[in-house]
């Protein structure tokens, strides 16, 4: 199977990091949005909108399946872009949501979601989790965080005001849903912060479930063609690429 996976810019590579590990695709097609990033700040009818333009790109390749690697895509537009895609197309809210309910027994959990604003503002991820009978959920608009991940910064001081200053009145979840492409980055400096007592819910991995469940996958490839596009600054998209992923090379 060829894939392909959009995100408003470089933050879907942790999604592709998941998938390179369980060695599902043969080929991976990857478009970052990043001439017009951040989509988490934006309305709906923008969203959708460069979300049809980006799923318009993806008809020039050959691919069987798209996933918006993009929380904010999945909240907003991922109707209208099945509504017109020759292929499926996937979200990560869903298999988010999958996955919280695989990994809690508990339905009285405190779960808090951290995404953009568009995304907290849809209450996908709220609307979801009430209707798998989750109703102890709290969202939080955490951005701040996304232009720290891409300066690089997993740890240190900035990071940890950041997290003081949105998390230091919260009381502590039982979970925390991952709910931007971004977060996965600094997954331990979160779960650190909440003392190693918390499940966390990545992107990457619980669309790997989601996959390994819908899908059938008949062999695995250690070593997929994969290429990167972004709407502006190819290079440097490719080279975080290279870095974030261990690429050795560009394959
Ligand atoms: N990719 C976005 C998301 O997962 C985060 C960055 C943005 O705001 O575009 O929601």
């Amino acid at each position: 199977m060829r894939v392909g996976v959009f995100d408003s810019g470089i933050g879907g590579l942790t999604v592709v990091k998941s998938l390179l590990e369980h060695q599902l695709f043969e080929e991976i097609i990857y478009f970052g949005d990043t001439a017009r990033v951040p989509y988490g700040v934006k309305d709906k009818n923008t969203i959708v909108r460069y979300s049809l333009e980006a799923l318009e790109f993806f008809k020039n390749f050959e691919i069987d399946l798209l996933i918006t690697a993009c929380n904010t895509v999945s909240a907003y537009a991922l109707e209208e872009m099945r509504a017109q895609a020759p292929f499926d197309v996937i979200g990560v809210v869903e298999p988010g949501i999958i996955a919280t309910k695989n990994a809690l027994t508990d339905p009285n959990a405190k779960v808090l979601v951290l995404a953009t604003h568009a995304t907290v503002s849809s209450k996908a991820y709220e609307t979801m989790l009430k209707a798998r009978g989750f109703n102890n959920t709290i969202s939080k608009a955490t951005g701040l965080f996304v232009p720290i991940i891409e300066e690089g910064l997993f740890t240190g001081d900035i990071l940890r005001s950041t997290m003081d200053y949105y998390f230091k009145d919260l009381e502590h979840p039982d979970a925390i849903i991952l709910g931007c492409t971004h977060f996965p980055l600094i997954a331990d400096a979160i779960a650190d912060y909440f003392h190693n007592n918390v499940t966390l819910i990545h992107s990457g991995e619980a669309i790997v479930e989601y996959l390994e469940t819908h899908y059938v996958f008949t062999e695995k490839h250690p070593e997929p063609r994969i290429k990167f596009f972004a709407s502006e600054n190819p290079e440097a998209l490719r080279k975080v690429a290279q870095n974030w992923l261990d690429l050795p090379e560009e394959k």
